[in-house]
């Protein structure tokens, strides 16, 4: 088992941070999953401190919970939270190598999967090793439903970038510089004349306010880029580091079914406050048509949900 791996633990400030974002979108996750969660007993795989668990304990006060992350701080956050209360039963373990060994009705990955791969030197296999460890587990019970909430990435297609504003464009640079430790982003700045993009070296703010300068990329790459630029000046390099989107909703269902198991909910949705606070005030996207006309294209989607029964 390894345990406190770099992802999960930032720096001090950093970390507060991300508990704290964690703890905010907490309600609206529990919201969303509480539907498909089976009574019984839950595993909260990559719990982190516990917002999603203790959500569900007020949905579910009849059913046990399992958290489980391999963090130290995290568990210790858990341990905390959590102490004294019968139906919570903490666990320090690496969703890649802990296969639970109780029966279980439901397991929840939620905001776990993308660091799981980012984890693990953006290996799938390691994803696939964590669900096997659910979805082919002798202890998850027939009916039992396997949960995943998590980044999701668009289809592949061609978008032109326009952002609004001197940070967006930094953050942009930013982006391309930092989450080149991931992969190497493919992008042009340039200009349509008529139908041509004619390509340009970087402008300077100025220009691209100016000359209506575009950035021509990969819809995957724009995904990770308005998923990340946001985020506060001391998570920006962790955050660069993880690619959240690691298949499409098609990919994620596919590997589900590889599983045996039926998929019951597949969906993908922008969350409303990135829409609002983050990417209108920010970018604009835009997209060719069929005649080749530069069109606007909407925002990709910044999450998914997914639901396997088995
Ligand atoms: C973004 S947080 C999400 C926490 C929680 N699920 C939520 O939505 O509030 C991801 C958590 O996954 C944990 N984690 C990452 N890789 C892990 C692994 N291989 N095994 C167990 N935990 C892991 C991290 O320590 C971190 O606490």
């Amino acid at each position: 088992m390894s345990i406190q791996v770099g992802l999960g633990e930032r720096q001090t400030f950093g970390q507060k941070i991300y508990v704290d974002s964690m703890e905010k979108s907490g309600p609206a996750k529990v919201d969303e999953i509480s539907p498909f969660v089976k009574p019984g007993r839950i595993l909260d795989i990559c719990a982190g401190a516990g917002a999603v668990t203790a959500g569900l304990t007020a949905r579910f006060p009849a059913s046990e919970f399992v958290p489980i992350d391999f963090s130290g701080n995290m568990v210790e956050r858990l341990k905390k939270r959590f102490s004294g209360t019968k139906n919570i039963d903490v666990v320090q373990a690496d969703a890649v190598d802990f296969a639970y060994d109780k029966s279980f009705d439901t397991a929840i990955f939620v905001s776990a999967l993308h660091e799981v791969y980012s984890g693990n030197g953006f290996d799938f296999s390691t994803v696939v090793q964590a669900l096997h460890n659910v979805a082919n587990n002798k202890n998850f019970k027939k009916g039992g439903r396997l949960i995943i909430r998590d980044g999701v990435m668009p289809e592949p297609e061609t978008l032109f970038v326009e952002p609004l504003n001197y940070f967006a464009y930094n953050r942009f640079l930013k982006f391309i510089n930092g989450f080149s430790a991931v992969k190497n982003v493919d992008f042009t700045f340039g200009k349509f004349n008529g139908n041509n993009f004619a390509v340009r070296n970087a402008p300077s703010f100025g220009e691209v306010e100016r000359n209506n300068l575009l950035i021509k990329i990969g819809s995957q790459d724009t995904n990770e880029m308005l998923s990340k630029y946001h985020y506060a000046e001391e998570n920006l390099p962790v955050e660069l580091s993880e690619k959240f989107g690691i298949w499409t909703l098609n990919e994620y269902q596919k590997v589900l079914r590889m599983f045996g198991l039926k998929v019951v909910h597949a969906v993908s949705y922008l969350l409303p406050y990135l829409r609002d606070t983050h990417y209108s005030r920010d970018f604009k996207v835009y997209r060719l048509d069929n005649s080749g006309k530069l069109v606007p294209a909407p925002y990709p989607d910044s999450t998914m949900l997914l639901v396997g029964e088995k």
